[in-house]
């Protein structure tokens, strides 16, 4: 598993563990979204944006060049969050709009990547007219939507031969501080719906068959950054943030002590997965 909240995976590889937020006491449903329990207000937006890693480059010139973008295409990023993704494409696509129902995300985003057109909606209901986009992506965040709907959205907005992608940042299986923070993490999060989600996204392509699988990418990096960044970067992710404020309490402690051990700076070894389908008409 990765470095948690800066990871995804529970070492169970049972599917996602902390890049969203899941609050299901609140059982408040998400803006157009299908999974109630994922209310991303619930996150300190500065945080994400402070302490979530982005994507690696590689990843984005293969996406590039394999859904054949360039300077006049018009890519939509959904679920955008703070920009982490949409920002990889600012300057070498012609138009980047970013939509995400989140206020407190947005806001952030808007002053993050003010080159984008930053749009609240979600990928459900998209608020763009049809045949308008040339790729759409989604980084960290399809497991959010209620797939099947949101295909469909997409399939309506993209151009014929128009792309979308699917991103994610994973922890590599070799990074040696995963098994530590999965073991704490474990201690304190129980089985969450979100790695449900995670492990079935598939689902949703076999559910609403409207896209060919082209292609996929996986492309290593590593993110250097104090150690002191893991505790705060766990408290944005989303398990962490939905448990009740003992439980989270006590597990940040347990984080932060670990991470009074480690080397002031640390190197986290990720791998993002890029996983392309083409619009069929
Ligand atoms: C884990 S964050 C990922 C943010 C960003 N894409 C990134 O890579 O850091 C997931 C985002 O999806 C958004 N989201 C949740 N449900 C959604 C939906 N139904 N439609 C669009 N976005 C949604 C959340 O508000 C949140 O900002």
């Amino acid at each position: 598993m990765g470095v948690a909240s800066l990871h995804p995976i529970s070492s169970s590889g049972s599917g996602l563990r902390c890049l969203s937020v899941s609050d299901q006491a609140g059982a408040a449903p998400a803006a157009g979204g299908r999974i109630g329990w994922f209310r991303f207000e619930a996150v300190d937006a500065d945080d994400y944006e402070r302490y979530r890693p982005g994507y690696a480059s590689e990843a984005i010139d293969w996406l590039m060049e394999r859904a054949g973008l360039g300077p006049s295409s018009v890519v939509i990023d959904l679920g955008a969050g703070t920009g982490k993704l949409a920002r990889s494409f600012v300057g070498r696509v012609g138009q980047v709009i970013a939509v995400e129902p989140a206020p407190n995300m947005l806001a952030v985003l808007r002053e993050s990547v003010p080159h984008a057109r930053a749009v609240a909606g979600t990928a459900e209901a998209i608020p763009l007219p049809e045949a308008s986009v040339d790729c759409a992506v989604a980084g960290q965040a399809f497991h959010h939507f209620d797939g099947p709907v949101a295909l469909r959205d997409v399939h309506r907005v993209l151009r014929p031969g128009g792309h979308f992608a699917l991103l994610w940042n994973m922890p590599d299986p070799n990074d040696p501080l995963d098994g530590a923070l999965d073991a704490i993490i474990d201690r304190h999060v129980g089985a969450s719906p979100i790695h449900v989600a995670f492990d079935s996204w598939r689902d949703a392509f076999r559910e609403a068959p409207l896209f060919l699988e082209v292609g996929e990418e996986y492309v290593t990096h590593i993110q250097e950054t104090p150690s002191t960044t893991l505790a705060p970067a766990m408290a944005t992710s989303s398990d962490v943030a939905s448990l009740p404020e003992h439980g989270r309490n006590e597990l940040l402690a347990e984080v932060e002590e670990f991470a009074r051990n480690l080397p002031e700076r640390i190197a986290i070894t990720r791998r993002t997965e890029v996983h392309l389908f083409r619009r069929l008409d």
